[in-house]
């Protein structure tokens, strides 16, 4: 497994949708570096699970949890399930995101508010649930997987780009 340089034994991270793609990378990543780490995932248990056996065998610490991130009570049950298992979240990565491609002219309603909460209001609900238990501790770290679409055209849609341009708005604030 790739080793990441900071030590992070005794922390807990929190990846969300950290059952495949980049997320999982940066799971199994972050256990690496010591971190117990706690999975997201919104439908796919089965995957998720395979991350917490590939990190228990490489000797870490990690356990899979359910929610759409896009969804307040989700949210707050996660949060609360991952403190009362492994203890205040010190790490965490605001991975999961949406983003159908579509041209403008044919961008839904309904999709275009899907991927704002997804990759946007999804990072403000987990950033707010997890700052008391970093205040305490005095120790945090949040990191936020943007995209060039936030300043540039790029293939997926406006929705994408304006969603991203956001999540960096709410990164800088
Ligand atoms: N891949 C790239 O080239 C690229 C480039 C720039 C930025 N990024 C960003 O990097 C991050 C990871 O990218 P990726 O390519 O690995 O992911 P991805 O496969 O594009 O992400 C889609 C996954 O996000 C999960 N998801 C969607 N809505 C969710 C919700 N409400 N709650 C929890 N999970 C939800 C879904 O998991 P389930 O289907 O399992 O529910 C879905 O499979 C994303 O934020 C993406 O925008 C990716």
């Amino acid at each position: 497994m790739p080793a990441l340089s900071p030590d992070l034994n005794n922390r807990v991270a929190l990846v969300t949708r950290g059952s495949r793609g980049i997320g999982r990378a940066i799971a199994v990543s972050l256990a690496a570096a010591g971190a117990t780490v706690a999975v997201n995932y919104r439908q796919r248990e089965s995957e998720a699970a395979r991350v917490v056996s590939q990190i228990e065998s490489a000797g870490g610490r990690a356990i899979s949890v359910r929610a759409d991130v896009s969804v307040a009570d989700d949210v707050k049950l996660m949060i609360a399930e991952v403190e009362s298992r492994l203890g205040v979240v010190d790490v965490l990565v605001n991975n999961a995101g949406a983003g159908t491609f579509c041209d403008i002219d044919t961008l839904t309603e309904v999709e275009f508010d899907r991927t704002l909460a997804v990759n946007l209001k999804s990072a403000f609900l987990c950033t707010q649930a997890v700052l008391p238990g970093m205040r305490a501790r005095r120790w945090g770290r949040i990191v936020n997987l943007s995209s060039a679409a936030a300043r540039g055209g790029g293939l997926v849609g406006v929705h994408y780009n304006a969603s991203k341009a956001g999540l960096e708005g709410l990164t800088r604030g």
